[in-house]
């Protein structure tokens, strides 16, 4: 992938969606008794877009289908409409390499735990520029904590109410590495607290299977995906990091594509470099990224 590229300058206003209306990023505000604000009582999406192509946002669009109706809170635009929005939003903001954030709330009423019906929702679409590691970042891998998981039993639903992968993250910040993973209570990794998890064992590719403890998350399944194209055996089960055979650890995220983890609460992974599995799954993300944009460009 070309390193993300600014199309203007910084000082260009950034313009969000909100309710309705494109605003200067500055000027986007949601009400005080946004149930959001108030409750956490909402939603998000994070889409990558290359060059004005979506990564995978049919997965995206079901993903925040599906978490809206876990909330019962209904989709407030239909989809091609909201297509036609995030395009708007991507080219209306100036970066080559995007982010867009989408987040859907119940909407706005006096505080009551109760859900007076009907609201009428709230949803807010911003973009920033998608973030690239250094070289030396990716020479090095990327290196993590874990921590026993203090989260609520419905991770698989993409809340708003994120302050448990807050903390954690923060506490991985204080740690001096990149990501806080989540242990059960018999030590299986579950995910990250803004990324799913994945080792080697044995030659073959782990992720905890999908369920209420973790966030089934895009690149995670397109990291499977890629994996048995290339004749990688995957498996979908509990695994640990005691485990004999495991060579490789690595994250997977929209904003992170799949990225090595070379040391995990200060011990090594294999020899505490990359692992040749780790780096061929990111590069051949990055390969469909550059062909799903080349596509577009020859249409
Ligand atoms: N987070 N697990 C958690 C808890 C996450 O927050 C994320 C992504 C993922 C990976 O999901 P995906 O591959 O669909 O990006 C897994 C986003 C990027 C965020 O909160 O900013």
């Amino acid at each position: 992938m070309a390193p993300a590229r600014l199309l203007i300058q910084n000082n260009m206003t950034l313009t969000a969606w909100v309710n309705g209306r494109f605003l200067p990023l500055a000027q986007a505000t949601v009400h005080i008794e946004d149930r959001g604000f108030q409750f956490a009582d909402g939603i998000y999406e994070v889409i990558a877009c290359f060059g004005g192509v979506f990564l995978d946002l049919p997965a995206h669009l079901s993903r925040l289908q599906y978490s809206l109706d876990a909330l019962q809170i209904p989709l407030p635009l239909p989809f091609p409409a909201l297509t036609a929005l995030l395009h708007e939003a991507y080219r209306r903001n100036p970066f080559d390499h995007a982010m867009l954030y989408i987040q859907i709330t119940r909407g706005v009423a006096p505080r009551s735990h109760r859900i007076e019906q009907p609201l009428t929702p709230t949803m807010v679409i911003t973009v920033r520029e998608l973030p690239e590691p250094s070289e030396q970042q990716l020479a090095q891998g990327a290196s993590a904590i874990t921590r026993a998981d203090i989260r609520w039993q419905r991770c698989d639903i993409k809340s708003i109410a994120l302050l448990a992968n807050v903390l954690g993250k923060q506490q991985a910040v204080q740690a001096g590495v990149d990501e806080c993973f989540w242990r059960d209570d018999q030590d299986y990794m579950l995910e990250g607290c803004s990324s799913n998890a994945l080792a080697v064992i044995n030659g073959v590719l782990v992720t905890h299977p999908l369920g209420h403890q973790l966030l089934g998350g895009i690149a995670r399944q397109m990291t499977l995906r890629l994996a048995a194209r290339h004749a990688i055996a995957c498996e979908e089960r509990a695994w640990r990091l005691d485990e004999t055979g495991l060579s490789e650890c690595m994250m997977s995220s929209t904003t992170e594509a799949v990225m090595p983890v070379c040391h995990i609460d200060g011990q090594a992974i294999g020899n505490g470099k990359p692992g040749p599995i780790s780096m061929m799954l990111r590069q051949w993300m990055l390969d469909e990224f550059s062909a799903l944009r080349q596509q577009k460009e020859q249409s």
